[in-house]
């Protein structure tokens, strides 16, 4: 077997696509995690997550020789010129990120590798930390050197967000490593930034709390929509039509989820306040997450009368992907739950081992008996669900539209009451 001149430390969500994606770009990669049966199944073809075209580019680069996995970092370390780590860095207790794994990585692999390597940190770390990364490495190997190259993957495009990117940053101490490390991604057509690596860890952050700043604020219009009678559908429209706003990332939801929008607005906010900054933007911006949340519960609340049965379609962060981490859905179902609520649960893709509410096996089902049916992530099949069979099995009227993906008149001309966020514009007077 030829000798991998690329490693990936941590075969999970990032790490394993990044590891794949080189692959598919001709690397030779090997990619490591401590969990055996993760490797093991891996060696077989088999992801431990979804993601479209995950599978096949595994199958293929293991098929080409071009793709490896161990449970050793060490041996990956000391056969990879690049070693990218790709290890969690979940919020600690008071929002900032907690860098423990990433330190005991790079000096769990320092040792082992070969002369001139570079580190690239891929897992999401606060501005300055590939720097302090780099001084504690300098201390035993002055010829390694750390380079910063986020990761701007969405679940559910990640393996093409990954080969079809909009950008390439690269933050490196030195002009050297910088081309080494852009020079593994010459095979795909986007701009490149070469910066410094507090500057690309920096571009991360900003980027993912300006998505979350753009949800909380859609969210709180969308409220506001609703107590002066306006449809945010028209109000997204109309700042759409306007270039300098455009209309990505402006739907109303139940507020932003997931394992990375959350968490970076927390640790950027942390951040912020550690250097003496008030971070009072990013504070709002996950306030208004908060009460998003609330303002939703509370309308299902309202709705419920006798039967205190509830029907929730969805449970996943976002559609496309079957994570629950930090699902606003989760959480809403909980708080229903432990108020005693009997909340029945359809999704179509989130593992079935996570015990939420009864979970049922269709949509049909969990809207049985239901006194409210509620849609917490925007699947297109509950769009395009038979209105009248969801009207014949419920028990009460009621449809609370968590994502605003349904079609009202259809859902009325079912007999049901239709209640969305921010659509009160549209709802019968
Ligand atoms: C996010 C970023 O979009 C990626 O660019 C980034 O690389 C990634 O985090 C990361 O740091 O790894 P992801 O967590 O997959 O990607 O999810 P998003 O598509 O950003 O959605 C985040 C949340 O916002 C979801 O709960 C989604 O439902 C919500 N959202 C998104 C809305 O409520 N409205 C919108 O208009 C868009």
């Amino acid at each position: 077997m030829s000798t991998p001149a690329i490693g990936v430390v941590g075969a999970g969500y990032v790490g394993l696509v990044t590891g794949v994606g080189l692959s598919t770009l001709g690397h030779t990669v090997r990619i490591a995690d401590r969990d055996t049966d993760r490797i093991d199944r891996l060696r077989q073809g088999v992801p431990p997550i979804f993601e479209p075209g995950l599978e096949p580019a595994i199958r293929a680069g293991l098929e080409h020789g071009r793709l490896s996995f161990d449970v050793s970092n060490e041996t990956t370390a000391s056969v990879s010129n690049v070693l990218y780590l790709a290890v969690p860095t979940p919020m600690a207790d008071n929002g900032s990120a907690d860098l423990e794994a990433i330190v005991s990585v790079v000096d769990e692999v320092l040792p082992a590798l070969p002369e001139l390597a570079c580190i690239v940190i891929k897992s999401t770390v606060p501005p300055g930390t590939a720097r302090s990364l780099e001084d504690r490495v300098k201390e035993v190997r002055g010829d390694v050197h750390v380079v910063s190259n986020p990761e701007f993957l969405t679940q559910g495009r990640a393996l093409e967000n990954f080969l079809h990117p909009h950008r390439i940053v690269v933050g490196s101490p030195t002009p050297e490593a910088a081309r080494r490390v852009a020079g593994l991604y010459t095979s795909i057509d986007a701009p490149v930034l070469i910066t410094s690596p507090t500057t690309a860890e920096m571009v991360k952050y900003a980027s993912n709390t300006f998505l979350a700043t753009k949800v909380s604020f859609i969210n709180s219009i969308a409220r506001l929509c609703d107590s002066v009678g306006a449809s945010v559908d028209d109000v997204v429209e109309g700042l759409g039509l306007e270039p300098r706003i455009g209309r990505a990332f402006l739907k109303p939801g139940p507020g932003f989820g997931g394992s990375c929008l959350p968490k970076d607005t927390a640790a950027l906010a942390h951040l912020a306040q550690e250097v003496g900054l008030k971070p009072s933007l990013l504070n709002a911006v996950l306030e208004e997450n908060a009460m998003q949340l609330d303002y939703l519960e509370e309308r299902i609340r309202g709705l419920v009368e006798e039967s205190r049965t509830i029907g929730v379609w969805g449970l996943t962060f976002k559609a496309g992907t079957d994570d629950l981490r930090d699902s606003p859905a989760v959480a809403l179902v909980q708080r229903l739950i432990a108020d005693g609520y009997d909340v029945a649960t359809f999704d179509p893709m989130a593992p079935r081992t996570s015990h939420l509410g009864r979970r049922v096996s269709s949509a049909e089902e969990a809207a049985r008996d239901a006194a409210v049916l509620v849609v917490l992530t925007e699947w297109p099949e509950f769009a395009a669900a038979d209105f009248e069979r969801v009207a014949q099995v419920m028990s009460g009227r009621f449809v609370v539209d968590g994502r605003n993906v349904l079609d009202q008149l259809t859902v009325e001309e079912a007999g049901l009451v239709y209640s969305a966020v921010g659509r009160s514009a549209l709802e019968p007077r």
